[in-house]
């Protein structure tokens, strides 16, 4: 009796090792078409890896497990694969959108969770990838979810992704210097960002500039 219960639990762990690489080879996969579209757009190449990188920070800041920092690392990488259903004409276009096609660019987290929906071994990825563009205050989207109701992973991402697009340049702005970044973060805790993530935001962002800024341009 003992001996089977012991390979009953080696066979699940073995199964559950052979999930999580399967989890490994499918965001590898659709990490292909991510690369294939930031590498379109010198702007953004390189986006969607480095707000795992600074997802990843934050989640290890705010004390996660191992696991659980792995999920938020996968869907920070996936968070734009709804792009990809976006027209290049909208992608590329350098601002000014019309309402219209604000509206069309925001669907870009709903086609997002479609995309992720497509796998039952990504399903916990759909948080980050739905609701990144949601807002403390409850005015973001998809949902126009508020404070604890916005998934964590999602609150993390959220932060990362912006922080990504204020500090890099883009094709109709600069980069903004750091300390500009940082005096917006600020601006933002409790309204666009959760309070507690910008916390640990402020607590590690010296060293996440100094690792990873030079090679961006970062005076
Ligand atoms: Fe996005
Ligand atoms: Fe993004």
């Amino acid at each position: 009796m003992r001996k089977k219960a012991v390979s009953g639990k080696k066979r699940s762990g073995t199964l559950l090792r052979e999930i999580g690489h399967k989890k490994e080879v499918l965001v590898e996969m659709m990490m292909i078409l991510v690369r294939a579209l930031e590498e379109r757009d010198e702007y953004t190449k390189g986006h969607s890896e480095r707000v795992a990188s600074l997802s990843v920070v934050l989640a290890k800041g705010l004390g996660f497990s191992p696991a659980k920092i792995e999920t938020i690392r996968r869907g920070a990488l996936l968070h734009d694969i709804g792009k990809i259903g976006i027209s290049d004409e909208l992608l590329y276009k350098p601002g000014n959108f019309t309402p219209e096609e604000r509206a069309r660019m925001n669907q870009h987290p709903e086609k997002g969770h479609f995309i992720v929906l497509n796998s039952h071994l990504l399903w916990d990825l759909i948080p980050a990838v739905r609701n990144h563009h949601e807002n403390y205050d409850g005015s973001g989207y998809p949902d126009g979810l508020k404070e604890g109701n916005i998934p964590l992973p999602a609150r993390i991402v959220s932060l990362a992704d912006y922080f990504d697009a204020l500090a890099t340049a883009r094709p109709y702005k600069p980069a903004m210097t750091k300390e500009s970044v940082l005096e917006y973060v600020r601006s933002m805790s409790g309204k666009k960002f959760d309070p507690s993530i910008v916390k640990v935001f402020f607590k590690i962002i010296d060293g996440f500039y100094e690792k990873n800024f030079k090679p961006f341009g970062e005076s």
